[in-house]
């Protein structure tokens, strides 16, 4: 298992994936932050096609991040969202990317949405922060083992590092916990189809159902507390 020193002082880089867009490489884990088939094409079609866009007629929906890294995941969402939805976005991270990093991956934006970037990023830790009129973000510096939250979510964007690279979120109470902070006919996502993933999330509670994954995947799992 990883410690949190050994985790902070990984080396990242700033790589180019086949949709034209970046993602971030961990070397010493070989682990990519997004698909190198298209990073934003994954993030797309993971989690707002499949997770935000299944909500679109909910007036106020609330959504938890497991991993908010690059941002990617929640400037897609602000960018997705539609105008009379309220979102109030919590996105757990231990360990932030450095600013010379998210400059150099940033360049894969259009002007209009480097401004929202930087505004994602620039927005102040472990507080909640209006970034547009109907958009409030809670960055919360913190591993996912230790948070805790009273209250409860309609959508969660699961996109921990996978099983592969950091077993320890991948599992039954890890699974049982995101249960608990999922609302009443709410569902969580992710990019991963791992059978024994789908059977650790059937036996926390949820229905599971696998949906076709985005290039270069041919599934990735939905599940969804009734
Ligand atoms: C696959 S990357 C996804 C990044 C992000 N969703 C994005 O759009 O860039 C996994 C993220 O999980 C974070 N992470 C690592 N250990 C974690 C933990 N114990 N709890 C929560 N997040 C963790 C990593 O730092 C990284 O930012």
């Amino acid at each position: 298992m990883k410690t949190e020193t050994y985790f902070c002082q990984m080396k990242r880089e700033v790589k180019s994936t086949h949709d034209g867009s970046k993602t971030l490489y961990v070397p010493e884990l070989d682990e990519h932050y997004h698909s190198i088939h298209g990073a934003r094409q994954e993030s797309e079609h993971v989690f707002i096609q499949w997770g935000l866009k299944q909500s679109s007629s909910v007036s106020s929906l609330s959504i938890l991040e497991v991993g908010f890294g690059t941002g990617l995941n929640a400037l897609l969402t602000v960018l997705s969202q539609p105008n009379d939805q309220h979102i109030q976005y919590v996105g757990i991270e231990p360990f932030p990317v450095d600013e010379d990093l998210l400059a150099e991956y940033s360049v894969m934006f259009s002007p209009e949405e480097q401004v929202l970037f930087n505004q994602l990023h620039q927005a102040a830790w472990n507080k909640s922060v209006l970034i547009r009129s109907h958009f409030q973000l809670e960055k919360v510096n913190v591993k996912l083992e230790n948070y805790s939250a009273i209250e409860q979510f309609d959508l969660i964007y699961f996109d921990a590092f996978g099983p592969r690279a950091q077993a320890e979120l991948w599992v039954l109470p890890v699974f049982e916990k995101m249960y608990r902070l999922t609302r009443k006919g709410g569902r969580l996502v992710t990019y991963c189809a791992k059978g024994q993933v789908k059977r650790d999330l059937k036996s926390a509670g949820f229905t599971v159902t696998s949906v076709p994954g985005p290039p270069g995947k041919r599934e990735m799992t939905i599940a969804t507390k009734f």
